[in-house]
């Protein structure tokens, strides 16, 4: 059977990006998100489209059968109760996205799109719904899953490449600045096919200089979370 790569949230800013690169290597692509408009307007031609809402599981075992990468690219919500809290999309959201992708016996790579600061708990972020706080539990249940996974935590985003062309890979979440959502679908794409990414967490900014040779050496260079926690 074809691999299936799945992206959550594909027919988001960054989430389209993500399916376009993974189009252009060949891969069998299903965007998965509330809104079949949303998806006509934004979803690049070949992509098949999928209704699924993260905070329903019930939506997610069709959308996700079969997939054999997984890339969760959500936008969180930042209500304090009811359905756009963070705690719904980020953290069940996840769980839910996990559960149905490994229902049919599936063990697909996963890359969960997280953001700088997550483990700050006193940043303003974290009022909105303890936004920050859901999304770094949310990312605890990627990583002690047992699937392989990478999350990737992006600086700022932007449209374009102003903030520079080189890309900066952290790790420990003490980093700031600004990043290319074209260079965080890039760093998404290629890590599910670099085994250096497996097991990783790191922050990714742009800054200014030629754009990076490679990423599987960039990826080569981060330490793995196992590695991080001993
Ligand atoms: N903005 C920043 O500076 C910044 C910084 C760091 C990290 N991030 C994160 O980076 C990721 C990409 O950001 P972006 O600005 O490119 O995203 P975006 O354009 O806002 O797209 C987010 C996607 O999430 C989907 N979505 C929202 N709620 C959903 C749900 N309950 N179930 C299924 N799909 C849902 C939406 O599709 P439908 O509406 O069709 O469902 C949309 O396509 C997000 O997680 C964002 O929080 C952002």
């Amino acid at each position: 059977m074809e691999n299936l790569a799945v992206v959550v949230g594909g027919a988001g800013r960054t989430g389209r990006l993500i399916v376009r690169r993974l189009l252009e290597q060949g891969e069998r692509v299903r965007a998965v998100g509330r809104s079949a408009q949303h998806a006509r307007r934004n979803l690049p031609p070949g992509a098949t489209y999928a209704p699924g809402d993260v905070r329903d599981p019930a939506s997610l075992g069709r959308p996700l059968a079969g997939a054999s990468t997984v890339v969760f690219c959500v936008e969180p919500g930042t209500d304090d109760e009811g359905p756009d809290r963070p705690e719904a999309t980020m953290f069940l959201g996840v769980a839910n996205v996990l559960e149905a992708a490994t229902a049919g016996g599936e063990r697909p790579h996963v890359v969960l799109v997280s953001q700088l600061h997550v483990t700050h708990q006193g940043h303003p972020l974290n009022a909105y719904g303890r936004l920050l706080d859901w999304r770094r539990a949310g990312e605890e249940l990627l990583r002690e899953s047992g699937l392989p996974y990478t999350v990737v935590r992006p600086g700022w985003l932007l449209d374009d490449r102003s903030a520079g062309h080189r890309v900066r890979l952290e790790q420990g979440d003490r980093g700031f600045g600004q990043v290319s959502r074209p260079d965080v679908a890039d760093a998404c794409v290629h890590a599910l096919r670099c085994p250096e990414a497996r097991g990783v967490t790191f922050e990714i900014f742009n800054e200014p200089g030629p754009a990076s040779a490679s990423w599987e050496s960039a990826f080569g260079s981060l330490e793995q979370d196992r590695a991080l926690v001993a």
